[in-house]
């Protein structure tokens, strides 16, 4: 369902938008309305539930003992035949000239994004990475442990903003998500405050807009608000809509 009112347009002049309901609708809709965002940064479902298994997903293995994720079948539905492509046809409409675009995912799916992306006209700059520094081992006697999750850089015409002093690696190294981060609810997928607020420091200014067309538990939104940027958010899931929600508006992770 999808919550549109002035109402809403009124809690972005207080820096944040949130919309419950499907990107595509939401995204047009903005579009209708002529707005433009200086970042798009986003984690859309990685279609990785099919790839992995159900069995896997339900069980990660550290040593010798079983350990239960919040990764299940049930949690993951949203991951099922996701559409990785038809999204990406909004935002030449609604990133600005010279916006940054961050796409997470797996890698598998990179090749398709970044040709599709070319397509459109953005220009793929680079294909980087969140390195964990604390991993979830799965089957660990049988293989290793994936301990990243890719990220594209794109950019729309003009010259991007890109607030380094040195040259930046393109390596962001930190922990999974603390459990301080969850304290109003999980996400099975939930990205670590740290991480965003680098990307925002490096990527946007104060008092920039950023949409996250899938933000979950809205940790792209919160990193924001901090800050000092304006943010717009939707989720299709109302029990991850809630979460997000609670997070922006107590003003707490
Ligand atoms: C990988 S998760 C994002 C997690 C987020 N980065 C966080 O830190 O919580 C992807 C999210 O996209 C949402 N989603 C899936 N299809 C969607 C759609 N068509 N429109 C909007 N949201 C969608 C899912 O419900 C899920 O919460």
């Amino acid at each position: 369902m999808t919550h549109y009112n002035t109402q809403r347009e009124e809690e972005l002049k207080s820096n944040h938008w949130l919309m419950n309901g499907d990107c595509l609708k939401n995204m047009d809709l903005l579009i209708r309305r002529g707005i433009k965002v200086d970042a798009i940064i986003t984690d859309p479902p990685f279609n990785i539930v099919e790839k992995i298994g159900a069995s896997n997903i339900h069980l990660f293995k550290q040593g010798d003992k079983a350990k239960n994720t919040s990764m299940t079948k049930e949690n993951m539905a949203f991951d099922i035949g996701f559409d990785q492509i038809s999204w990406l046809s909004r935002i030449p409409k609604l990133l600005r000239q010279g916006g940054n675009l961050i796409i997470f995912n797996d890698w598998e799916n990179m090749g398709d994004i970044a040709k599709e992306l070319r397509g459109l006209k953005i220009k793929v700059k680079s294909l980087n990475h969140w390195q964990k520094n604390n991993p979830c081992p799965a089957e660990w006697k049988r293989r290793f442990v994936a301990g990243r999750e890719y990220f594209l850089h794109c950019t729309k015409g003009g010259k991007n903003t890109f607030n380094v002093d040195k040259v930046h690696k393109g390596c962001f190294t930190y922990p999974l998500t603390k459990k301080s981060e969850k304290s109003f609810g999980k996400h099975p997928n939930q990205k670590p405050l740290n991480l965003l607020t680098e990307m925002l420091e490096v990527l946007t200014n104060e008092g920039q807009t950023i949409l996250d067309p899938f933000m979950g538990s809205g940790s792209t939104g919160v990193a924001a608000k901090a800050l000092n940027r304006n943010f717009i958010g939707i989720e299709l899931d109302n029990k991850y809509f809630k979460i997000a929600e609670t997070r922006l508006n107590e003003d707490r992770t």
